[in-house]
């Protein structure tokens, strides 16, 4: 099978959701990134999405919703908070994992006893939900140990043999995955920082959520393993940067660089990008920075730290994921 890139017009859509009721997979454009669909109601359909991933089956999938007026049929219990966050952050880049309703396949909760549901906002992934009319079942469109997709071509990249049908939606505004709050427990759980911030969530809940312990439901980056980019890379603090790039020349490494707020040096050779200065823009590039800088095929890729202040939250998670090895959204 060889992927096709469609352009979203409306008979594109509507062929896509004939797909899906036929049980095979779509991949499509969210506000976040790219998804990898299947219809969430057929257990048949979502393990096809495992088996073009290469992920584990045990990992649970996020239900993408058109709105929430038939979200019963998929959360047995909507908690006051849960409900205050969809109301203000819904369609949007924000996931919430809730008590599953009894009629959720195991294959998308990964045998748990919660789902996680997400009201996107991307116009072609809205045309996809109200034409197909049911859940879309969908992680992240990449192969897993890879980074997510932020266009169409990513994705063909990653999956062109195991997905017919790609909707193009052009680059994903956020850029990096989705806001997850688990409402499972007690209390509410920030399992995942995106670009709805801890500061916006705090103010729509009244209070802070949680950071995950060890009695939060499994989610992502508990297991130790490889990260893709496949050249390994490194954060290194700003000031620190010249000297480290200095020290692997002198090794005659070849290395890439994501730099932020300094210079390209000008007997530099190698593949050096200097990334938006500010949160949104940055992790809106994230993901086609590190492909492009892993295509370089360097020895190393350096990534200049970010700053420490709230706002690069999201961001700085997946450096330091990514720098770590335990990348979570190899997923
Ligand atoms: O922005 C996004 O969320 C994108 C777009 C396509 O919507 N999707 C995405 O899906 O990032 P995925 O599968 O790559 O990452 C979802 C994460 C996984 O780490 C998964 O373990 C966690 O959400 N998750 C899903 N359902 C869960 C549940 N019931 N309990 C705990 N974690 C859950
Ligand atoms: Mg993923």
């Amino acid at each position: 099978m060889s992927a096709t890139i469609e352009a979203p017009t409306r008979v594109a859509i509507a062929r896509a959701a004939d797909r899906l009721r036929a049980g095979e997979l779509v991949a499509f454009p969210t506000e976040t990134v790219y998804g990898l669909g299947a219809d969430a109601s057929r257990p048949d359909a979502v393990r096809r999405i495992f088996a073009a991933k290469g992920r584990p089956a045990d990992h649970p999938v996020i239900v993408h919703l058109h709105d929430t007026t038939r979200i019963a049929d998929w959360a047995r219990a909507m908690p006051v908070g849960a409900e205050r966050l969809a109301a203000a952050f819904w369609p949007g880049p924000l996931t919430l994992i809730l008590p599953r309703a009894a009629r959720v396949a195991d294959v998308v909760t990964g045998g748990q006893d919660s789902v996680g549901l997400r009201v996107p906002s991307h116009p072609v992934a809205r045309a996809l939900l109200a034409v197909f009319g049911g859940g879309i079942a969908a992680p992240s469109a990449n192969r897993f140990g890879r980074i997510s997709p932020t266009t169409a071509r990513h994705v063909a990249d990653d999956l062109g043999d195991a997905v017919a049908t790609i909707l193009d939606g052009g680059a994903c505004d956020v850029g990096i995955e989705s806001t997850i709050v688990s409402f499972a427990g007690d209390a509410p759980v920030l399992l995942r920082p995106g670009a709805i911030g801890i500061l916006d969530l705090s103010r729509v809940l009244g209070r802070a959520p949680r950071a995950p312990d060890a009695a939060a439901p499994r989610a992502s980056g508990t297991l130790a393993t490889h990260y893709a980019p496949r050249t390994p890379a490194t954060l290194v603090a700003t000031d620190a940067l010249y000297a480290e790039i200095g020290q692997l020349l002198d090794r005659d490494e070849e290395i890439a660089v994501l730099a932020r707020s300094v210079a390209r040096p000008a007997d530099f050779a190698g593949a050096w990008i200097k990334a938006p200065d500010a949160a949104s823009p940055y992790a809106h590039d994230l993901y086609a920075n590190l492909r492009a800088l892993d295509a370089a095929n360097a020895d190393a890729i350096l990534i200049e730290a970010v700053p420490d202040d709230v706002a690069w939250l999201a961001v700085r998670d997946r450096l330091s994921r990514a720098t770590r090895g335990e990348d979570d959204d190899r997923d």
